[in-house]
């Protein structure tokens, strides 16, 4: 008797190392203003602390999305087409792409590529069982560096690269050229991109979100301090920083801050960062674009919008993107 047949998957990594990572956690927090990478939010307790701001009222990103695929579905399904290999960019906890999978025809290969391990391989398991047919190829990546795919996902199937979330905001947005580009590459001249963006609108509608009156977003903010400090053997007092968002809309974006309490210093690796009463550290960016905006930087790519679908009230966007050299 054969054993039952069970849904393996198996991980791809390319994990990077952690001296690479001390190395840049000691050189982004000697820059000015102090920055330390976004990254740092999404260890355990990080993701948990995300997906309950995803369900505040004040955080209506998440909501506003589901809103427009649950709306669009049908809209979605026709431009992504039959058997697609679908590249999820960041997978989370796979709310938006349970449903994106359902509603798809046979969908072919689902390839998360995120940087945070257990979450992954999780994710991966629960998708492999939920979809059976589905071949399921967990990729632990970075995926602000290049990666390749090729062998793991055959060169015929018809790529698309899913990218929900508005995260693409959390990038510069020189940064962000280079990313759609490496998306362009991935995808090729016959694949797509299925971009989620939030977008530029009034102060008292962004601010909230990230300033949470219950105080998940600044426990988020100081949990990266934890987070650094354990994995790259950093001494943050993490009680001795404040949580800050601000909206600066000249600049498109929203920043989150960790202000500094009193003067101290931070050791790393032997070396030392003084940081004064009141300084700051930047931990995110995430840049709420006008759509002319957004499309200047797709054009510069080399990217194209071909189809974008919005909420009632256009807080919020879902993108279809191709080559420009598509028909
Ligand atoms: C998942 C990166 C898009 O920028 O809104 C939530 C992360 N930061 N609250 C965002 C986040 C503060 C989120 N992204």
């Amino acid at each position: 008797m054969s054993a039952p047949i069970q849904n393996q998957v198996s991980l791809m990594d390319l994990e990077p190392a952690a001296d690479d990572l001390t190395r840049e956690v000691l050189h982004s927090l000697r820059e000015t203003p102090h920055r330390l990478s976004c990254r740092f939010f999404y260890d355990e307790t990080g993701a948990k602390l995300f997906s309950k701001i995803c369900d505040l009222k004040e955080y209506y990103l998440t909501r506003t999305e589901l809103q427009i695929m649950n709306e669009y579905l049908g809209e979605i399904r026709h431009c992504v087409g039959p058997k697609a290999a679908i590249i999820e960019f960041g997978s989370g906890s796979g709310q938006k792409t349970e449903l994106l999978l359902e509603s798809l025809e046979r969908p072919w290969c689902y390839a998360p590529v995120d940087i945070s391990r257990e979450q992954l391989v999780e994710l991966a398991e629960r998708m492999s069982a939920r979809f059976p047919d589905l071949w399921v190829q967990p990729v632990c990546a970075d995926y602000n560096t290049p990666f390749n795919l090729d062998g793991i996902i055959e060169a015929d199937a018809r790529r698309i690269v899913y990218f929900p979330g508005s995260t693409i905001g959390n990038l510069v947005p020189e940064q962000a050229i280079t990313m759609l580009r490496r998306m362009k590459g991935l995808v090729g001249d016959r694949g797509a991109i299925l971009l989620g963006l939030d977008l530029a609108k009034s102060r008292e509608i962004i601010e909230p979100a990230y300033n949470d009156s219950e105080g998940l977003t600044a426990a988020f903010n100081l949990n990266a301090l934890k987070h650094v400090n354990r994995v790259t053997g950093t001494d943050f007092n993490v009680s001795a920083f404040e949580h800050r968002a601000i909206y600066r809309p000249e600049q498109y974006r929203v920043e989150m801050h960790l202000i500094s309490s009193a003067n101290q210093t931070v050791r790393i690796n032997g070396q030392c960062i003084r940081l004064e009463k009141g300084n700051h550290i930047v931990t995110e960016y995430s840049y709420k674009y006008p759509l002319e905006v957004f499309d200047r930087l797709l054009a510069t790519a080399g990217l194209r919008r071909i189809r974008t679908w919005f909420d009632r009230n256009r807080w919020f966007s879902l993108q279809f993107i191709q080559s420009s050299a598509c028909p």
